[in-house]
């Protein structure tokens, strides 16, 4: 039977509360954290490449640093998930970020993608910009999303086809009811130009070689005072987040490379069902997997052709 995605949507939207109330009621310390184990594979979603700019060979050594974290809360969060959905749904596949293994890769089955905590070094630091993502994908695209930050008690939500839609969740038994507005949050206005834009960029986990050069010089041609520079960028330590940020049309795009699968799977409904678009990082790359690890997500414009426009322009700004 074909999967029933309101329910789907539905059951997420339950899940994603629980995994708050987990998340909240944590207490991670910095010193309690563990590095990730992502890197290890580099052929999950990298084959070879003869031009690193942001590169296919991403990530392609153990990480140096200690910037990729992991904590307890993220283990517990995606174990609840998981068990939930496994007794559920039996019969469907599980991709979640910590009980991924080096080699593991998305296929057509349907399949939840799941991020217990996107956004862990904030989470560690105190820093309330952290949410459960979770996604349904099936033959490689994105279905349903939900992105939920339990701090600010955002739940962004959408399914394929039905639009997508901000709610404001507050924590169980606030006398607040919730409130749910469709995104984006206003009508969009003309994407003109990334000199008029906010954009959002992110530092990711490698800290060292072509791609981390071929990063900061981007970030450098975007915010230096020359001609065609950004208004500012912004890096907030949530994919998921970014990507619910560029579909409400508070930030212009954001551009990312590094990320993955369970970073990426939610938010893409969202921004999509808002009219949204995401490509590839790199110039020209119009079509992105949804494991293609390197991505540009722009917000919905008032007119197609000018989003285009913008594409190709933001792109000349990426070097490597
Ligand atoms: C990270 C966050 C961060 C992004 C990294 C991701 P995590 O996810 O989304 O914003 O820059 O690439 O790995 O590790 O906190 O789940």
């Amino acid at each position: 039977a074909a999967p029933d995605l309101q329910e789907i949507h539905d059951f997420l939207i339950t899940l994603a509360k629980q995994a708050g109330q987990l998340i909240t009621s944590a207490r991670p310390s910095i010193g309690s954290t563990d590095t990730k184990k992502n890197c290890k594979s580099f052929s999950f979603c990298f084959p070879k490449h003869p031009k690193p700019s942001l590169s296919h060979t991403y990530l392609t050594k153990p990480p140096t640093t200690a910037s990729d974290l992991v904590t307890e809360t993220d283990k517990a969060v995606e174990a609840l998930i998981s068990t939930a959905l496994s007794s559920k749904y039996p019969t469907y596949s599980f991709l979640g970020e910590e009980s991924y293994e080096p080699g593991l890769r998305l296929t057509a089955a349907p399949t939840f993608v799941v991020d217990p905590i996107d956004g862990t070094t904030n989470f560690v630091h105190g820093y309330p910009y952290v949410s459960t993502s979770l996604a349904f994908v099936q033959d490689y695209t994105p279905l349903v999303g939900v992105v939920y930050n339990p701090f600010s008690g955002l739940l962004y939500h959408g399914v394929k086809g039905r639009g997508s839609f901000l709610t404001t969740a507050l924590p169980a038994g606030s006398p607040v009811p919730e409130v749910t507005r469709r995104l984006p949050l206003r009508p969009p206005e003309l994407l003109e130009s990334v000199d008029k834009a906010l954009i959002c960029v992110e530092w990711g986990n490698e800290r060292e070689g072509p791609n981390w050069e071929a990063k900061i010089q981007t970030f450098a041609a975007l915010a230096s005072a020359q001609a065609g520079m950004a208004h500012s960028l912004r890096s907030l330590g949530s994919a998921a987040l970014n990507l619910c940020s560029v579909a409400a049309g508070e930030l212009d795009a954001y551009w990312e490379g590094g990320c993955w699968a369970w970073d990426v799977a939610a938010g893409w409904v969202i921004l999509d069902e808002a009219g949204g678009s995401m490509v590839g990082a790199n110039r020209g790359e119009w079509e992105v997997p949804v494991d293609g690890r390197r991505y540009l997500a722009v917000r919905a414009g008032s007119d197609e052709s000018q989003k285009k426009a913008f594409i190709e322009q933001f792109w000349g700004f990426v070097k490597g």
